[in-house]
């Protein structure tokens, strides 16, 4: 099964597509956040999904009033994106205004030491705001399983989990996936590799237990 996301964190669309095409036999979808959108331009989205056929996750973590999410949002599906990641610490109005637009994944907990002092005081909030709104997603931390499956205990089945922080930040898939995870996000360890596509195949088959399951 493919359970592995690819965070294309890198600026140059060149490097981007490369890294795409050497590693999309082992992803499930491609992430591309601000520093990809900023260096490349929006059309990046629609260059990923012709070079890999892959879903497209865009992690603007929109976290701003309902209208200007909207705004925002309405250009990122227009350009091919299939999932949008929002912060749901701006409440119910501004996660709606995205979801009634395309798919969300909305940020329960993050990854980073930061994390702690502010939004993970907000996590049973915010998984209740999740179970009420039913997205595609949630994100949580890898960086931290136990927090993954608390809140996997909390969560609606159905309503997926992707965990940031694997690699680079410290977490490992395999105890990830055992808490409860769906998904697992990389990026630093794949991109940054001297051979992206065998670090992406190593991570395929550590998340499918070595068999090396293609599926
Ligand atoms: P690395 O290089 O650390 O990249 O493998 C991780 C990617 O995931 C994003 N990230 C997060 N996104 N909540 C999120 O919504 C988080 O807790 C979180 N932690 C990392 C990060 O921006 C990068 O693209």
């Amino acid at each position: 099964m493919k359970r592995l996301i690819l965070a294309l964190d890198v600026y140059e669309k060149g490097t981007a597509l490369r890294v795409a095409r050497e590693t999309a036999d082992y992803l499930w979808a491609v992430k591309v956040n601000w520093p990809l959108i900023l260096g490349s331009g929006l059309g990046i989205i629609r260059g990923l999904k012709v070079e890999t056929g892959l879903p497209i996750i865009a992690d603007l973590k929109l976290a701003d009033i309902p209208n200007t999410n909207r705004l925002i949002a309405s250009k990122v599906f227009e350009a091919g994106a299939d999932y949008i990641i929002a912060h749901g610490f701006t409440g119910r109005d501004s996660v709606r205004a995205v979801m009634d637009l395309g798919e969300v994944i909305m940020v329960t907990e993050m990854s980073h030491p930061g994390a702690r002092e502010f939004i993970q005081s907000l996590t049973d909030r915010l998984v209740e705001l999740a179970n009420e709104l039913e997205p595609f997603g949630i994100v949580a931390p890898a960086t931290r399983p136990e927090r993954v499956s608390y809140i996997r205990s909390k969560l609606k089945p159905g309503i997926k989990i992707l965990t940031p922080g694997v690699g680079a930040q410290g977490g490992r898939a395999g105890e990830v996936l055992e808490a409860g995870a769906d998904y697992i996000i990389v990026g630093r360890s794949i991109y940054a590799s001297e051979n992206p596509g065998e670090s992406a195949r190593r991570l395929h088959e550590e998340i499918n237990g070595g068999t090396g399951d293609g599926t």
